[in-house]
């Protein structure tokens, strides 16, 4: 085991240092810029039912669940097909409304978790189109699916996903991209889009060059009893990955909530003991989460802040911020994830927790 961590502490930094790679080896030869185009050799024979389909329901379970809920986002923005994303053990037992003009889209890290498996046989059985998004080739969800794209992450051992995560959402990009083709895109702007996703993981390797800089953070916030993140858009799934990643691995309570809603419920927790992570990259959303990081501030809450580089202005609203490169606003979640990832591990193992096996919890859920 310990050459196969490959000089690394645990799996799980391994896996989140492999994440360049894991993102290149998701788009190699499906995103080709020059001609403004993605292919999809696993979904090439069901593409018109795909791009034609009423209404697109994404279903799976933890960290997949919350990358298919970047894909709701990312389709709606872009393919302009309206989607909802369900915990397949909630979607299986509703007696789901389905017919054929729905695609179904289970996504799966390992291709067997029980509640996602029942998920799509049910839908099949109602005569919906079933896509998988799987990283374990020829596992059972792989195999049960009408049509699929794997995301090629390499296997992945730490319990806490992590570069299957960024390799889901770079699938799920490319497959917007492909549902948006000669629809909603032009050629010209899938290839700019293809052009900043090639820019990626360039950019994730500097985030990942900040690694001391959030270990330092990590020493400051170890003994705290609850965290909040906060994020907004594209970035609100990335709270939720961000807390289930710190409370899977360190046991310290966290909750994801979009920057928003805070007031309806989280903001009577804020004292002067609870830190409060926000997503505050420059994007459209920008003006509007600085007045929630306001909020906290006058609450005494501790603020640590994921910023855009160059933005050093929202340096004197937080005790901490970690400024990182900039992409398209509906990119960045493969981007912002990436601190989060590292300030859980470095919490976790600060504490002394086992990160590559946290108690309770198990790699993949084969039994309901
Ligand atoms: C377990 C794992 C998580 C994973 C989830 C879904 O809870 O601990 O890391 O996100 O199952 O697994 P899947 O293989 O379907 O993506």
């Amino acid at each position: 085991a310990e050459i196969e961590k490959a000089g690394f502490d645990h799996f799980m930094l391994k896996e989140i240092f492999e994440q360049p790679e894991a993102i290149e080896n998701s788009m190699r030869g499906r995103a080709l810029p020059n001609e403004g185009q993605v292919r999809l050799g696993g979904i090439r024979e069901h593409i018109d039912r795909l791009r034609n389909a009423k209404r697109i329901i994404i279903c799976a379970c933890g960290t997949s669940w919350h990358s298919g809920l970047v894909g709701e986002y990312l389709i709606e923005e872009y393919a302009r097909i309206p989607v909802e994303v369900e915990y397949a053990s909630e979607f299986r037992y509703r007696h789901p409304i389905l017919s054929k003009d729905d695609v179904v889209i289970a996504i799966s890290q390992s291709g067997e978790t029980a509640d996602t498996l029942a998920a799509i046989r049910e839908a099949k059985a109602k005569g919906a189109l079933v896509l998988g998004i799987c990283n374990v080739v020829g596992s059972s969800i792989a195999r049960e699916t009408d049509c699929g794209i794997y995301t090629h992450a390499g296997p992945e051992i730490g319990v806490a996903s992590t570069k299957a995560f960024t390799a889901q959402v770079t699938v799920l990009v490319l497959l917007a991209l492909a549902l948006s083709q000669k629809r909603t895109l032009s050629d010209e702007q899938t290839k700019d889009i293809i052009q900043d996703l090639y820019q990626l993981p360039k950019k994730v390797q500097e985030i990942l060059n900040l690694n001391e800089e959030i270990f330092e953070m990590a020493k400051v916030f170890k003994d705290a009893r609850n965290f909040l993140y906060l994020g907004r858009g594209f970035n609100f799934p990335v709270a939720l990955e961000g807390a289930l990643k710190l409370k899977e691995i360190s046991y310290i309570h966290a909750e994801g909530y979009p920057a928003a809603e805070m007031k309806h419920g989280p903001i009577a927790l804020i004292d002067e003991n609870m830190p409060v992570v926000f997503i505050a990259n420059k994007d459209s959303s920008y003006q509007k989460i600085i007045s929630n990081i306001e909020e906290v501030r006058s609450r005494k809450g501790r603020v640590i802040v994921i910023a855009s580089e160059g933005d050093n202005d929202i340096d004197k609203l937080a005790e901490f911020v970690i400024h990182i490169p900039d992409a398209m606003m509906p990119l960045m979640p493969l981007l912002t994830v990436i601190p989060l990832q590292l300030l859980a591990y470095h919490i976790a193992v600060l504490r002394g927790c086992d990160v590559d096996q946290p108690r309770n919890l198990a790699k993949s859920v084969t039994v309901e």
